[in-house]
């Protein structure tokens, strides 16, 4: 498959967007780490489940019983993906990995004396969730937040049996550093601890076997989201061992997740259904499921063949413009990186070159702490001293310096001439080539606007109008 056609696969890749000045351009979506837009065939298969959508699970209609089956067969789905073990494990569907991570966190009695292991480069997500639980150890990282199964291996050591799980990253949204996590697994497994892995990142961009070849090798835990994988429907799924789901608490209490209710006892359904109280989101599941059925029809060696030229193209172009610092692992790293590139423009805050690509370059990219701050602060090089004043101005209301990094981060459908667009623009940056007199900062949030820009408002939005919102955006 050529690029074009891969790009043909995705819905609004076209949209041109208004500019600073008269101006406009086709936008190009660099901030696929964050989120990507749909698949074709994702909201195909929405828009067919919307024509038979009924309630799932409680009714006897025929429409309800083919939404519950088509609900049921997502679920299938997604282990099918995730290389799960269907005598092993079993797929609770959540909201995002966010969700799935603290569903899972909610079946660990809080417990100062034990601890859950993580590593120093996680997303607040597979962080703070834990930090409810009990101790956190932190696995260190190296520069480019790889995890070395020898440090996971000390760590454990020295906690001398108190871990209860290793809840590490499949990849980092920072440096898009790939995780050796069946290795990770064996390490934690010798232990006898299990193993979660978080693969919010790692899911569109690389095969996952849970099951592994080997079975010190298996995942217990996998979480991930729909809306990185091109399924923005507000799907998710935590995929865990069913035995302990069967021995734990449900995380949501509320109807469908019980068998029998007196008024003073309950008994819980089996998992899944015990950890999916509530009316179930069958957009987001089904949206889920036909994402992971696409990404698998493209096939993963087109995938990686894609985002490796992408990500080569970006890496070698960025260490070519003077004054410009690239995180992580080089271009002769691609099969342990993702096309998630952090760099910084010497000089220039990255919120204000963040803007300058959107606003002058119609490019979208992400910049800031990644939700990572922990990590950023050493990747950066800021001292405990200078992080201390960071803080300390954030908590009194002012961003303007927070410290971070810009992020460009690909998706499968992205084209060499977006890298190109990327690399001339950051170059026109370094090169002081943009009238940074016109941009000012807004304190509270940190962003950067060009002097006269006015802030979409939610009444300008598309709807019939996207020539009204054109004409209104522009300054
Ligand atoms: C590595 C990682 N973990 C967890 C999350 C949280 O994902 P979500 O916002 O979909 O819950 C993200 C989101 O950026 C992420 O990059």
């Amino acid at each position: 498959m050529t690029n074009a056609d891969l790009r043909s696969l995705i819905v609004g890749v076209e949209h041109v967007v208004p500019l600073a000045g008269v101006r406009e351009l086709p936008y190009a979506n660099l901030d696929n780490a964050a989120s990507t837009p749909a698949l074709k065939a994702v909201k195909a298969e929405v828009d067919r489940l919307l024509e038979w959508y009924a309630s799932v699970h409680r009714g006897a209609g025929y429409k309800s019983q083919l939404a519950s089956a088509w609900y049921e067969k997502a679920r299938e789905t997604v282990a099918e993906f995730a290389g799960a073990d269907p005598d092993y494990h079993s797929v609770i569907l959540t909201h995002n990995t966010t969700d799935a991570i603290n569903r899972l966190a909610a079946k660990f009695p809080r417990d100062n004396d034990r601890s859950v292991v993580i590593s120093h480069v996680e997303h607040h997500a597979n962080d703070l969730p834990w930090r409810e639980r009990g101790r956190v150890v932190r696995v260190p990282v190296s520069p480019a937040g790889e995890i070395d199964p020898d440090e996971l291996e000390r760590t454990l050591r020295r906690e001398g049996g108190k871990a209860r799980l290793v809840s590490v990253t499949g990849a980092s949204n920072v440096t898009g550093t790939i995780q050796p996590i069946h290795e990770l697994a064996r390490v934690a497994h010798d232990h006898g601890i299990p193993i979660a892995i978080d693969a919010a990142q790692l899911a569109a961009h690389v095969p996952v076997e849970m099951s592994g070849t080997d079975e010190r090798e298996r995942i217990d835990f996998l979480m991930l989201s729909g809306h990185k994988m091109y399924a923005p429907f507000g799907g998710g799924a935590l995929i865990g061992s069913r035995e302990f789901f069967a021995s734990r608490e449900p995380s949501v209490r509320g109807g469908g997740a019980v068998k029998v209710v007196e008024s003073n006892a309950v008994d819980w359904a089996d998992p899944p259904e015990r950890d999916e109280a509530g009316s179930p989101n069958v957009a987001g599941a089904v949206a889920l499921a036909a994402a992971m059925r696409e990404l698998r029809r493209i096939g993963a060696d087109v995938l990686e063949d894609a985002e490796h030229r992408l990500t080569r193209h970006c890496l070698e172009g960025l260490a070519e413009i003077d004054g410009v610092t690239v995180y992580g692992l080089g271009a002769g790293e691609l099969d342990r990186r993702l096309g998630v590139i952090a760099f910084n423009v010497e000089g220039v805050p990255h919120a204000l070159v963040a803007a300058v690509l959107a606003h002058e370059h119609g490019i979208g990219v992400r910049n800031g702490c990644f939700c990572a701050q922990p990590f950023l602060t050493d990747m950066l090089g800021i001292d405990e001293e200078a992080a201390q004043r960071f803080r300390d101005a954030i908590r009194a209301g002012d961003h303007s310096h927070t410290p971070g990094a810009v992020r460009a981060s690909f998706g499968l459908y992205n084209v060499e001439d977006e890298v190109d667009r990327l690399l001339e623009a950051v170059a026109a940056v370094a090169a002081g080539r943009f009238d940074r007199a016109r941009y000012r900062v807004d304190p509270a949030t940190g962003e950067y606007r060009p002097a006269g820009h006015v802030p979409l408002r939610d009444h300008e939005l598309l709807f019939n109008g996207q020539p009204q919102l054109m004409k209104r955006a522009r300054v």
